[in-house]
């Protein structure tokens, strides 16, 4: 399976910009799955809230920009996840859906906000949901999601073989947990950050590249500089994240001890 991101600085306040950005950048690629940054529809900071309402749009796949991406996943006959901003009624979430060639297959709705999207978001609501394609169990999982180690815990314990991870990253230690988080639970990730800086809601933010995926052993098998725009695929066999085993005495998800964790 052929499984990659795509690293790019999106427009500001732009999803068909974005969109033609995002065709632009995966022309001619190959590849099965592949994963865009946190909020690629739209960017990040957003100092009135009607002004990212108004480019929102519902997690059915009726708005401009799921719709554009499932075009694009169909002539590339392949799932994309990309972070966008979804509206319900006066809501609006951090999301992530996976399209394929028949529209969306799944959306994910951050359950951990970070620091100021507290003002502009409702926090998820739905746990985290896995989904199929190509018969390979995926889940989604937001940015910051990265350091509560029960979100990709509960998508490992449902069966996710690969994390698709969205991110707007600001902070210096994603990246490096992330080994822990692919290595704990014998799963592939592909965290898709975004480059680029933006300002607003009285901050400053400067984003910090280096997109990655990870191996089941915690192995870095593609990672982006901090400023580059980069299409990286690699080719995988998802089914090595179906082994637990980690020593001949060790099953990771067997050994657990459920008990042992009351507090
Ligand atoms: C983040 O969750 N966007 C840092």
């Amino acid at each position: 399976m052929k499984i990659g991101f795509y690293q790019f600085c999106p427009r500001h306040g732009d999803p068909a910009g974005n969109l033609e950005l995002i065709k632009e950048g995966l022309a001619g690629s190959q590849f099965d799955l592949l994963v865009l940054p946190e909020l690629a529809s739209t960017g990040y900071l957003f100092d009135e809230p009607t002004e990212l309402y108004k480019i929102s749009e519902p997690a059915n796949g009726s708005g401009p920009f799921l719709r554009g991406l499932t075009e694009i996943a169909r002539t590339h006959r392949a799932c994309i996840v990309s972070g966008f901003s979804e509206r319900l009624d006066d809501a609006l979430y951090n999301s992530a859906a996976a399209v394929d060639e028949n529209g969306v297959l799944c959306v994910y709705r951050k359950v951990h906000l970070f620091n100021t999207e507290k003002e502009l978001f409702s926090a998820g609501d739905r746990g985290f949901p896995v989904f199929f394609f190509q018969q390979v169990c995926l889940g989604m999982m937001i940015c910051f999601d990265w350091v509560f180690p029960e979100a990709a815990r509960s998508l490992a314990l449902k069966g996710a073989q690969i994390l698709c991870h969205p991110a707007n990253l600001v902070l210096p230690w994603c990246q490096t947990a992330m080994v822990t988080r692919s290595l704990e639970n014998t799963i592939f990730s592909i965290t898709a950050n975004r480059t680029g800086a933006e300002s607003g809601q009285a901050l400053a933010l400067n984003f910090t590249g280096r997109s990655q995926i990870l191996s089941p052993r915690g192995e870095l098998l593609a990672q982006a500089g901090e400023n580059d725009q980069d299409l990286r695929i690699v080719d995988i066999d998802p089914a090595d994240s179906l082994n637990k085993r980690f020593s001949a005495g060790n099953d990771l998800f067997a050994d657990r001890r459920p008990a042992q964790y009351q507090l």
